[in-house]
C-alpha cells in the first residue's frame, strides 16, 4: 500500500493550486475552502459532538485533527483549515474560556490589575500543535494546510465584553474610558498570537488566516490606533517563516485603505466588498472570497451564477474562492458540493 503514494517533498507542496495562488500566481483554476468548513453541518460533525463538550474537541489532538479531515473526505477543497477557536491560545494567559456555545468569560477583563496580571504560564495550546502534525500527516501534497488566530482587538472584545454581544457596548466604552489599559492589553495578545502562530507554522502550517471578526464596530481613526499596529507586528512576526499570511476582517469595507498596509500574502474579502474594487485597493494581494453565505440556499442555478460571477470579479490576479464570512450551522451540504464543481469547472483565462 505505501509503495502507492507518492514521496512528499518540499516541491510537490510549493506546487499546489492554493500556496501557488497565496504566492500571487493567478491561476487558471482557482482554488477554494471555506471558511468554517469543518464542523457545523456535518453529520459526521455532528455524530463526534453529541460525544464530547467543544473543548474536549479542540483539546484532543486525535479529534481535533478528525474533524479537519472530515470536510476533505466529502469535497475536493483545496485547503483544510484546523479546527479549533479563535479563544483556544488565551488559556496561556490565565484566562478561563467557556463555549455555551459562543465564548463566554466569567471575569471580563474591565481593570488594570487584571489586564497586569495576564502572564504566560506554560506552553499555549500545544494540542493544536499536535493535531496540525497529525493533520499534515495525512494530507494529500496537493491540499493546503491553514492555521489560524483571532486579531488583539477581535480578541479584546471578547475578553471585555465578556462574551458575544452584538454592539458591544462594554468593549467600546471601555476603549474610551481607559485606552491605555487596552493598550497593555493589546500588547499582551499581540505577543501572544505571534508565539501562537509561530508555533502553529513549526507544526506544519503552510499559511495563517487572522481573522478579524469585529473589524466593522471600528471607525477608521479608531482601527488605526487599536488594530493595525499590533496587526502588523503580528504580521512581520511571521515573515521569516515563510507561510502565507492570509487576513480577513469582516464588515470592513470602510476600513480597505488601512487594510492595504497590513503586510500580507493574502486579504479575504467578506460579501459585501466589491472584488473588483478591492482589486484596486490593494494591488499586488492576492484575494480570497466573497459568496454570501446565504447563497447556499440558493436554487442551484442561481448559486453557480453567483459563484461566475464572484469568479469573474476576481479576476486580474490571484484569487483564492472563498465564502464572504463562515458557512451557517445548516448549510445544505448538496450545495457545498455544488459550489465547489462550479468554481474548479471556471476556467479564468
Ligand atoms: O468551523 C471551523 O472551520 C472550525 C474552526 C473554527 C471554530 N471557530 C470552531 C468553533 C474557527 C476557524 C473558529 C473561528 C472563530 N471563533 C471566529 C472567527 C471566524 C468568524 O466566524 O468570524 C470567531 C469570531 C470565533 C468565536 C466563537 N467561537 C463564536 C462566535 C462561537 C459561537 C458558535 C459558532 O460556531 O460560531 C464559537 C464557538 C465555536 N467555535 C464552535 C465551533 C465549532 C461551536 C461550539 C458548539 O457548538 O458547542
Amino acid at each position: 500500500m505505501l509503495g502507492m503514494i507518492a514521496p512528499t517533498s518540499r516541491t510537490d507542496r510549493s506546487s499546489m493550486s492554493f500556496l501557488q495562488a497565496v504566492r500571487g500566481v493567478s491561476e487558471e483554476r482557482a482554488p477554494i475552502w471555506l471558511m468554517r468548513q469543518a464542523g457545523r453541518y456535518l453529520p459526521e460533525y455532528l455524530a463526534i459532538k453529541a460525544k464530547s463538550t467543544f473543548l474536549e474537541m479542540t483539546r484532543t489532538p486525535a479529534l481535533a485533527a478528525e474533524i479537519t479531515l472530515q470536510p476533505l473526505r466529502r469535497f475536493s477543497i483545496d485547503a483544510a483549515i484546523i479546527f479549533s477557536d479563535i479563544m483556544t491560545p488565551l488559556e496561556a494567559l490565565g484566562i478561563a474560556i467557556e463555549f455555551s456555545p459562543g465564548p463566554s468569560i466569567a471575569q471580563p477583563l474591565r481593570s488594570r490589575v487584571q489586564v497586569e496580571a495576564l502572564a504566560l504560564r506554560g506552553e499555549i495550546a500545544p494540542f493544536v500543535g499536535d493535531a496540525l502534525r497529525l493533520v499534515k500527516a495525512a494530507l494529500p501534497d496537493n491540499v493546503g494546510l491553514i492555521g489560524f488566530g483571532g486579531t488583539p482587538l477581535t480578541l479584546a472584545a471578547y475578553l471585555i465584553e465578556g462574551g458575544g454581544s452584538k454592539e458591544y457596548a462594554k468593549f467600546r466604552q471601555f476603549l474610551r474610558h481607559d485606552p491605555a489599559v487596552v493598550h497593555l492589553l493589546l500588547e499582551k495578545l499581540t505577543a501572544l498570537t505571534i508565539a501562537y502562530l509561530r508555533m502553529q507554522v513549526a507544526a506544519g502550517a503552510d499559511a495563517i488566516q487572522l481573522f478579524d471578526s469585529w473589524a466593522g464596530l471600528h471607525d477608521e481613526p479608531t482601527y488605526r490606533e487599536f488594530g493595525l499596529p499590533y496587526y502588523k507586528r503580528i504580521m512581520d512576526g511571521l515573515a521569516d517563516t515563510g507561510a502565507g499570511r492570509m487576513f480577513f476582517a469582516l464588515g470592513a469595507s470602510h476600513l480597505m485603505e488601512a487594510i492595504a498596509e497590513i503586510p500580507c500574502e493574502v486579504v479575504s474579502v467578506d460579501w459585501r466588498t466589491d472584488l473588483r474594487l478591492a482589486r484596486k485597493q490593494l494591488p499586488g494581494r492576492a484575494l480570497q472570497g466573497n459568496l454570501d453565505p446565504a447563497f447556499l440556499y440558493a436554487e442551484r442555478g442561481a448559486l453557480a451564477a453567483e459563484a461566475r460571477r464572484i469568479l469573474k470579479a476576481g479576476l486580474g490576479g490571484a484569487h483564492i474562492f472563498n465564502l464572504g464570512h463562515g458557512i451557517w450551522p445548516n448549510a445544505p451540504i448538496d450545495a457545498v458540493a455544488h459550489l465547489i464543481e462550479t468554481v474548479h469547472a471556471y476556467k479564468r483565462t
